[in-house]
């Protein structure tokens, strides 16, 4: 992974060394706010063994009797598994053993009512995830998806057939999980749902699609020895915290996640997540936004050149792709894009962020990259891992608590009492 500042560093950056370190401190010696929220920091090294090896078996089960895992979950417990699902997936020719489907991400009836057609002849198996357990999107979609595969394979080979992934002792699911003798899988209490990719939370459902969950606890390993030096000119996760802090302070309100590559679409919603709910509280925050280029050059591309200059970009790119094709010369050069013969797509593609880089920061856009090697399990792993140091450092800088969201309350008081929940 490499880091490149040059089109970002403002210049007054050197008056938030201090206060960062002092931020990166707080964090690493586990002394500020949302403390208890901090096992994800040692969990590279510091995570349940066992329950690993149990993962690699029960990966190994479903393979051989599913074509599908349901993956029911929202927020933390679906888009880290969703990010590197999309990211490591070919576009199309897409066969794996099993493949991931999502449920209980959102409420949409045509969406269930599609999905338990589509179930009906297929086999598959269930992984419900929720930390609560008592999130209303994941119970829902359960409760459907429970009644379709206990009616599909029979109480007792479904009960086989249903993975939980849930806390150790708590929750209604985990009281359903005992109760029917679900396998079941432990979101530790210590680790926030955005933050919980590292845990059963992605592990299960990505040895499942067939990831190499090794490489990927390998590039967390990475990460926690490269992103928790306490070095401002070496660790770059500090080093963008504190930039993002100053940014912050000169007004540029909105951070513009940006990727040219479709398949990162879900590293950037990912990263929405891990910014919207950690930051955005107490009436502050930097709000994050995503665009896929160069599909979106032609849209917003107008707004981030031309639109309130309150923003500021951090281009998400791709060393080395797996798959290339060239651009052949034409004989009659009709489209006049013989100029371009011989050159390889992603060649055009970078020349396209380049110059897109040029033209935002020109137009006042600061623009901070991170460039993977290439997509890849360790390499996806060391970029969750750069922004959860990065996102919790610039947090407590903000003076904030950067490990809870009272915020997700709101909307569900207020949905429980129209529902007529009893006691809203
Ligand atoms: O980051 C978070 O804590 C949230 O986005 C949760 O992951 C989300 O609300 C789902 O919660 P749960 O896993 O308890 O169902």
């Amino acid at each position: 992974m490499k880091f490149d500042f040059k089109n970002f560093n403002p210049d007054s950056l050197n008056d938030y060394e201090q206060k960062a370190l002092d931020a990166f401190d707080t964090l690493t010696k586990k002394v500020g706010k949302g403390n208890d929220f901090l096992g994800w920091i040692d969990a590279p090294y510091n995570y349940d063994k066992e329950e690993f090896e149990k993962i690699k078996r029960c990966a190994k089960k479903i393979q051989s009797d599913s074509k599908y895992l349901v993956s029911i979950g929202i927020g933390g417990s679906y888009l880290g598994i969703k990010a590197v699902d999309s990211a490591m997936q070919p576009y199309f020719n897409f066969n794996p053993k099993t493949k991931l489907i999502y449920a209980g991400n959102q409420i949409s009836g045509e969406y269930m009512n599609e999905l338990l057609e589509f179930l009906k002849d297929k086999d598959y198996s269930i992984n419900v995830i929720s930390k609560s357990g008592t999130t209303t999107e994941p119970s829902i979609a359960f409760r459907f998806l429970r009644e379709a595969i206990e009616e599909k394979y029979g109480k007792e080979e479904a009960s086989k057939r249903i993975y939980a992934t849930t806390d150790k002792e708590k929750g209604a699911l985990k009281t359903l999980a005992d109760k029917e003798g679900y396998e079941t899988f432990v979101v530790p209490d210590d680790i926030g749902g955005r933050f919980s990719v590292i845990s059963a939370v992605g592990l299960l459902p990505l040895a499942v699609a067939g990831f190499d969950i090794d490489e990927f606890m390998n590039g967390f390993k990475e990460a926690h020895d490269e992103f928790l030096k306490r070095d401002f000119k070496e660790n770059p996760a500090i080093r963008y915290a504190a930039t993002r802090n100053l940014l912050y302070n000169q007004g540029k309100k909105m951070e513009i996640f940006v990727s040219y590559e479709p398949k990162l679409k879900y590293i950037s919603e990912w990263l929405k997540q891990l910014f919207a709910e950690s930051q955005g509280k107490d009436g502050i925050g930097i709000f994050p936004l995503s665009v896929n280029n160069t599909t979106d050059l032609h849209s917003v591309g107008q707004m981030i050149q031309e639109g309130e200059r309150n923003i500021f970009e951090t281009v998400i790119d791709v060393e080395n792709p797996i798959k290339d094709i060239e651009v052949k010369e034409d004989s009659e050069n009709l489209d006049g894009l013989n100029f371009l013969s011989g050159k390889k797509m992603s060649y055009i593609n970078k020349k396209a962020m380049e110059g897109t880089t040029i033209a935002h920061v020109d137009g006042g856009v600061l623009n901070f990259k991170v460039t993977l090697d290439r997509i890849n399990e360790k390499e996806i792993a060391k970029l969750f891992y750069f922004f959860e140091v990065a996102v919790s450092v610039d947090g407590y800088m903000l003076g904030i608590n950067p490990f809870d969201q009272p915020g997700v309350e709101k909307y569900k008081t207020q949905m429980y009492k129209l529902l007529g929940k009893p006691g809203y």
